[in-house]
């Protein structure tokens, strides 16, 4: 018996890396689980993970860039399970930008990243709000980057070849601040995830196979201890938080605090709670 026993989580872009460790995380504590993710395999990763921990699963081939595959995931999976109580909304993608770009390529990758890594953030949210608002509550987590932790590791962010990925999940700031006080009193929590270095494919891909060495990848976390991290916080009840999670720390939850520049992870100098 898991503490998400009854419970039906939704996780986006879970057909490979990070978001995998999560659907297993919470259907290992019990919940029905649906993903979805724009790759063929998503159906195989279902079943896989149905099949590891006895639960029930869904999966839908959509492209979370779209807003009307968004919708059609969480009508799909209400039509499944008759409820969504937990949203983790992690699939995300990354192009490698620069300010000297050529204009054609900047559009092209401002929509690709915001829709994916940002609208489709919003848009979920959307979906399922008044779904949570109707059962009691929920947990909605979004999956950010340490590049916007500024308080504690990396104030410059992602540097200078991810301009349009940071603002993406910079922009996820806004998103914790108000629905985490608009779920209040709905209980309704929402957090954010600001991940550093995971072993996954898209960090495999990004560091370029000549580069895998095990002295390489034994410095990346480890997709399941991240997502022990994500269990720990819905345990443990709380909202409004960005969580920083990376390899200079031990890979757990962080404690609560009433500091609001810890609690965000944004710089005191550059923000005022
Ligand atoms: N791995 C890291 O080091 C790291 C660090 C910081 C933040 N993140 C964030 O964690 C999340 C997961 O990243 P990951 O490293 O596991 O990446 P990944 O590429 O290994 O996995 C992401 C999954 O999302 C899916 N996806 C991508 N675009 C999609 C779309 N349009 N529609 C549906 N599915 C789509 C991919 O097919 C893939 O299965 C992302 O939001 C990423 O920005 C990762």
């Amino acid at each position: 018996m898991g503490f998400l026993n009854g419970k039906v989580a939704l996780v986006t872009g879970a057909a490979e890396g990070v978001g995998v460790a999560f659907a297993n995380a919470v259907a290992a504590e019990g919940a029905k689980v649906a993903i979805c993710d724009i790759r063929e395999n998503v159906a195989d990763r279902a079943r896989e993970i149905g099949n590891t921990h006895g639960v029930e699963t869904r999966s839908f081939q959509a492209d979370t860039g779209l807003p009307e595959d968004c919708w059609r995931v969480v009508d799909d999976t209400m039509e499944a399970f008759g409820r969504i109580d937990i949203l983790i909304n992690n699939a995300g993608t990354i192009s490698m930008t620069s300010p000297t770009d050529p204009w054609e390529k900047s559009i092209e990758d401002y929509d690709l990243v915001m829709n994916v890594n940002n609208r489709a953030y919003y848009l979920f949210a959307r979906a399922v709000f008044p779904i949570m608002k109707e059962q009691g509550g929920g947990d909605i987590v979004n999956i950010a980057t340490d590049h916007i932790f500024t308080e504690r590791n990396r104030p410059s962010g992602g540097g200078w070849v991810m301009d349009n990925y940071d603002s993406s999940k910079w922009g996820l700031n806004g998103f914790l601040l108000s629905w985490s006080k608009a779920g209040e009193p709905d209980n309704i929590r929402v957090n954010g995830i600001c991940l550093g270095a995971t072993d996954s494919h898209m960090l495999r891909s990004f560091t370029g196979e000549e580069n895998l060495t095990p002295e390489v990848i034994a410095g990346w976390m480890k997709p399941t201890d991240v997502a022990q991290v994500v269990i720990d916080l819905m345990k443990d009840g709380r909202s409004g938080y960005n969580i920083p999670v990376w390899r200079a720390d031990p890979v757990v939850l962080t404690p609560r605090t009433d500091d609001f520049s810890l609690k965000v992870g944004v710089m005191k100098s550059a923000f005022k709670a």
